[in-house]
């Protein structure tokens, strides 16, 4: 099967023929239609999660996954061969990723594809959408309340504005100032990030916010706390050293029931996925300069077969 290998920390991924992934007997092969492309791909892939993470070299990089069953392992009843399926593939040890025709993935990580989204959309999904959901869930964000999502354009954050919309907050979302009308458009009233972010969302919300999810690190954890009535409900998927200020840290999880309930949004028009960009995987080096930049809107994928 064609994959994207990369062969040591900090070399480029290249297209290479590897071989076919094995069926463990509660996995399931899939054939990927679209790999989603995340930062913690190219982080991976230069070592930087080397000293939290059993990483093997070579390595196929890719956690998000939208593809159709090929096979399926001796123990597994509820896929079969043909089902069209999402999946957060991060195993406990990282290896063998979803940057390649076929790639195994554990039962607890599928749910099946939402038939509203296109194999592009699915595909650019699970991470981000799991990583928004359970960033929400840490802030206990609920219906009535206010909440400051810090980088609110990017995968994640679109993702956390909608969710956080049809869980009835109202949402307050940073990005450039260029990026108004999107989040807008997403349901968030949009404030530019950087120097005065504290006055500018006081301007808008004098009492502060009941709670807030920082997608950026640094200036919008500071700002987040200063917002905030209680620090505990402020969460970083970025920085663990939040827990020093009372905050969360979230490092987002496999997890089925989570896939299949925002499969459901998406089926009910609550959740879309904004596809910024589209590649062949042959282009993958290319896809990583553009999510290296830091100013991609939504989410960039690859597209495998
Ligand atoms: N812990 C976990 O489990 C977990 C899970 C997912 C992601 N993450 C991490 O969370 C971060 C966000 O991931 P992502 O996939 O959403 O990234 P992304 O899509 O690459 O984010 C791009 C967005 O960042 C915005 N941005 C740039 N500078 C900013 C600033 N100073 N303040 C606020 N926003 C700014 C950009 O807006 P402009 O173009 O307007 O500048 C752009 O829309 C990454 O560091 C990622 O590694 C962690």
């Amino acid at each position: 099967m064609k994959a994207v290998t990369v062969a040591a920390f900090g070399e480029p991924p290249q297209v290479s023929e590897q071989p076919e992934p094995k069926v463990g007997p509660d996995t399931v092969l899939v054939r990927v239609k679209v790999a989603g492309v995340n930062p913690v791909d190219w982080k991976v892939a230069a070592g930087r999660l080397d000293s939290i993470l059993y990483v093997y070299l070579p390595l196929i990089p890719g956690w998000d996954v939208a593809g159709v069953v090929e096979k399926v392992g001796a123990a597994v009843t509820e896929y079969a061969p043909g089902d069209e399926v999402i999946a957060y593939d991060r195993m406990d040890t990282v290896q063998h990723g979803a940057y390649a025709e076929l790639v195994p993935v554990p039962v607890r990580s599928l749910a099946r594809k939402p038939a509203s989204l296109s194999w592009q959309q699915a595909g650019g999904l699970p991470l981000a959408g799991l990583a928004a959901y359970q960033s929400l869930q840490a802030a206990d964000v609920a219906k009535g309340d206010t909440v400051l999502v810090n980088n609110a354009a990017g995968g994640v954050g679109s993702f956390a504005v909608q969710i956080a919309v049809a869980t009835g907050a109202r949402v307050i979302g940073t990005a450039g100032e260029a990026k108004a009308g999107y989040l807008r458009s997403l349901g968030a009233e949009p404030v530019a990030y950087g120097e005065g972010l504290v006055q500018r969302v006081r301007a808008l919300a004098p009492e502060g916010v009941d709670a807030a999810l920082d997608f950026y690190g640094g200036e919008a954890i500071s700002a987040s706390m200063e917002l905030t009535k209680s620090p505990s409900r402020v969460v970083s998927l970025v920085d663990p050293a939040i827990r020093e200020l009372g905050g969360r840290y979230v490092f987002v999880r496999p997890d089925h029931a989570g896939l299949a309930e925002l499969g459901s949004l998406s089926d009910a028009g609550k959740l879309t996925v904004h596809v910024e960009q589209e590649l062949p995987l042959t282009d993958v080096a290319e896809a990583w300069q553009l999510s290296q930049s830091g100013h991609t809107t939504g989410k960039i994928v690859l597209r495998v077969s």
